[in-house]
């Protein structure tokens, strides 16, 4: 969970250096998995930032979550390649199995779901990545196999 004195010592170890944006995101991503909102203005006002670049820079960045995770991540490939071997198909079924809408997180916190562009896996669609290990030829059988491994 978010704890807010933790996130203020972080922001702190950084004082007095310059272009510390960056990493002081990537440490609270570290530290708690999820960058709260509540960081936003602590950092603009840390770093003579304004909200709206704190939250821009936030939201560029795919790797930085505002809300805090499921304990398994599945990512879809949304990419063309995976779209023409039925990647839309298997993103319905995939929500519909999980009880989750892309890019959101299953309510017991076990699951998030996430659209990608591309996995690498082209000639392999559909392409799903479970944590960090990449499955081909995902179709709604295999899909199911594996989402019965999520605890
Ligand atoms: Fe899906 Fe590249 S298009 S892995």
């Amino acid at each position: 969970p978010w704890q807010r004195n933790r996130a203020l010592a972080i922001v702190e170890s950084y004082r007095g250096q310059r272009g510390t944006l960056l990493p002081i995101l990537h440490d609270l991503q570290h530290e708690f998995g999820f960058i709260n909102d509540e960081a936003v203005p602590v950092l603009a006002q840390a770093l003579n930032l304004s909200r709206a670049e704190v939250h821009g820079v936030i939201s560029f960045y795919h790797d930085f979550k505002r809300q805090p995770q499921g304990r398994t991540v599945v990512k879809l490939c949304r990419a063309e390649a995976c779209q023409s071997v039925g990647a839309n198909r298997l993103v319905a079924h995939a929500e519909r199995r999980l009880g989750v809408t892309m890019g959101g997180t299953s309510a017991d916190g076990s699951v998030t779901l996430e659209g990608v562009f591309c996995l690498g896996n082209c000639a392999l669609g559909p392409a799903v990545m479970v944590d960090d290990q990449l499955h081909g030829r995902v179709d709604t059988v295999r899909f199911d196999s594996i989402a019965g491994d999520i605890r």
